[in-house]
């Protein structure tokens, strides 16, 4: 586990739920002050049971909320910005109570209310008896949730409070504070990540002066080596012939042809995510060395297909990154299509597009995604290419704490 520098400047907002780990939420408050973090505490009714707010408030040296119609807490601080002051929610140790209540939208006390207010990122640790643990009903909310963007630290499994051993027991509160950390590190959470981008169209020579090419400008897999380089992570990109400037803090390698961008990327792995943007050339011809004259009959091109560098990156036995994104732009049938490009292709994410006529997509400045994923799919709302960029990169910071915390 990466050690833990300081987290000044950073703030907590706790929320201890009922469980016989409440004890241990003491001890995250305690490495958090001596990280220099500021906690603000939340505790519901069950968890006053198994911890005082007196002895929260001693080690957080700041009050503690306990009641969502308190007329004191609303006039000082109402739920939302109680919420929004914090840049991250905790919740230590989470019931299973408190996860079914997030997984169905309920808000009945000032804990479940900030959390279905917030808009910062939650972090939620899990403790309960092992059989509550792996009941349906736990496993289905904590997969909704996660499903959701919320960070889950899973139970350690050893012997439990009521006699039973198994998965359930609250993470270490070292494990717990190493999650915050990599969450709270914002814009150097992809340090020591290596990413690979192709971007652009691919040209495919016809003859000195006549190459095949396609409308792809490149924006969207610069955005997205640009936005990776913002978090931390060493880029390669590999672009084809684009008139855009090469983003700052990236390694960005210039390629012509599918076989140039094919080449590049293997010279570039290893690395942890791999992102193929390119529109890619499916075919080649072979090309003539002098230019193809005019004459009364007209010229016959033969294709011969293009390498599938996202298939082979994808499908790789040696040097497969932990996460590949490949990207499907259809005219028709998108749902359908990508679902079935996903598995083909054998990468992990695939974000589809619609480049019909009329899109605007295809050399735009702005994209509309459906992102599938081994989990389900979900829709991306048209915004700009950079907007996309950052919300996929989000998406692959919460893919590494997650494998990280697991
Ligand atoms: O098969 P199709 O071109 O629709 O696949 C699109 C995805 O595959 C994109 O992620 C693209 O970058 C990648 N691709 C590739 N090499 C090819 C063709 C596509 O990497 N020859």
């Amino acid at each position: 586990m990466a050690p833990v520098t300081s987290l000044a400047g950073k703030r907590v907002l706790l929320i201890i739920t009922g469980g016989i780990a409440a004890y241990k939420a003491l001890e995250l408050i305690r490495l958090l002050r001596q990280s220099d973090c500021a906690v603000r505490a939340v505790i519901t009714a069950a968890g006053m049971k198994f911890v005082t707010p007196l002895s929260v408030q001693a080690l957080c040296e700041d009050r503690v909320y306990t009641d969502m119609f308190s007329l004191t807490d609303e006039s000082e601080m109402g739920h939302i910005q109680l919420s929004r002051s914090a840049d991250l929610i905790v919740v230590v140790p989470a019931s299973a109570d408190i996860v079914a209540k997030m997984a169905a939208g309920i808000a009945d006390d000032l804990a479940t209310t900030l959390l279905l207010a917030t808009d910062k990122p939650v972090l939620v640790a899990p403790a309960m008896n092992v059989r509550m643990w792996q009941h349906p009903s736990t496993v289905s909310n904590m997969d909704t949730i996660i499903r959701r963007g919320i960070i889950g630290v899973p139970p350690d499994e050893g012997p439990m409070a009521c006699g039973e051993f198994g998965p359930g027991r609250l993470a270490a509160p070292e494990r717990i504070l190493g999650a915050i950390d990599r969450i709270l590190k914002a814009g150097q959470d992809l340090v020591g990540r290596r990413a690979i981008v192709t971007s652009g169209p691919t040209h495919e020579t016809i003859d000195p002066v006549r190459y095949l090419a396609n409308r792809s400008s490149g924006r969207q897999g610069h955005a997205i080596a640009a936005a990776l380089a913002a978090h931390g992570a060493k880029v390669t990109l590999i672009s084809g012939p684009v008139s855009l400037a090469d983003p700052q803090g990236v390694t960005t390698t210039h390629v012509e042809s599918a076989e140039e961008m094919r080449d590049a990327v293997q010279a570039a792995l290893p690395a942890d995510v791999a992102v193929f943007c390119a529109a890619v050339a499916d075919w080649r011809v072979k090309p003539s060395k002098t230019k193809i004259k005019k004459s009364a009959v007209s010229p016959t091109l033969t294709f011969i297909e293009n390498p599938d560098i996202l298939l082979e990156v994808a499908h790789a036995e040696k040097n497969r990154p932990n996460l590949v994104i490949g990207f499907a732009a259809e005219t028709e049938l998108l749902a359908e299509h990508a679902a079935a490009k996903r598995v083909r292709k054998g990468c992990d994410w695939l974000l589809a597009n619609d480049v019909a006529p009329g899109s605007d997509t295809m050399g735009g400045s702005e994209n509309e995604i459906l992102l599938l994923t081994e989990e389900g799919s979900e829709m991306w709302p048209r915004t700009t290419k950079e907007a996309i960029a950052e919300r996929l990169v989000e998406r692959i910071v919460r893919f590494f704490i997650r494998r990280a915390c697991s």
